[in-house]
């Protein structure tokens, strides 16, 4: 069975982790913006954080092209299913950083930035719709990742057909 190139490899996990800390980093903006306490440097590490994600999964794009990727394991309705799963969380992991950089765009979060002051932040996203989008398109990537994670140990441990080699760093002897 073939594997996808070490360096799309590298940036599925660092995906993962990256998005892990992105999540709980946003939750405690949110958590922190209702109790007075939001500073610039939350917004600022979140917003790199959220858009290291963004620049990683173009360059998977490209990697994805250069590299090629292993072929598809069978041609079944749920082989069809796993490869539009793939494509959607493509998209949204690039729809959600960019509405999150909207949401700094078109809210006074921007302001307080460029000004380093954390006293013009917003304590409301009123009027930002962005700030909503941000928070559905959070909710539809954990929902089809989850989705994503049951395929692989659906795979992984009743179909039994290793299919966890294809993105593993160790290789195979
Ligand atoms: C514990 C968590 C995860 C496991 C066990 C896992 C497992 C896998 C496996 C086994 C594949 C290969 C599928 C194949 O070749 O048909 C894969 C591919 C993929 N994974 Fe994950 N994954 C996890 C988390 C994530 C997350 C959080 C994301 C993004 C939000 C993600 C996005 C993708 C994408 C887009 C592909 C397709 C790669 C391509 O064809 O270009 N994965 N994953
Ligand atoms: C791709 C990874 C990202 C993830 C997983 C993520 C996750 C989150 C989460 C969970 C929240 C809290 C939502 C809520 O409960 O209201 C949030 C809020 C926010 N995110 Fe992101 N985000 C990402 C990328 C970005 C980027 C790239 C930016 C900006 C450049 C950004 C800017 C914001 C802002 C301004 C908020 C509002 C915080 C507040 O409520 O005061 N995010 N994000």
């Amino acid at each position: 069975m073939g594997k996808y190139s070490k360096r799309i490899i590298i940036i599925h996990w660092l995906t993962l982790a990256l998005l892990v800390v992105a999540w709980f980093l946003g939750d405690s903006l949110d958590d922190a913006r209702h109790e007075g306490g939001a500073t610039i440097a939350g917004y600022m590490v979140h917003s790199l954080v959220g858009g290291v994600v963004l620049l990683l999964t173009l360059l998977r794009l490209v990697y994805r092209r250069t590299d090629g990727i292993p072929p598809a394991l069978g041609d079944t309705l749920l082989d069809k299913v796993a490869k539009g799963v793939h494509h959607l969380l493509y998209l949204l992991l690039i729809l959600l950083p960019l509405s999150g950089i909207m949401q700094v765009l078109t809210s006074d979060v921007g302001k307080a930035l460029l000004a380093g002051d954390a006293s013009l932040l917003p304590k409301k996203f009123e009027g930002v719709p962005a700030h909503g989008v941000h928070e559905i398109l959070v909710n539809v990537l954990i929902a089809v990742a989850v989705v994503h994670v049951l395929g692989a140990l659906k795979h992984q441990f009743i179909t039994k057909d290793n299919i966890m080699a294809r993105v593993s760093l160790r290789d195979r002897k």
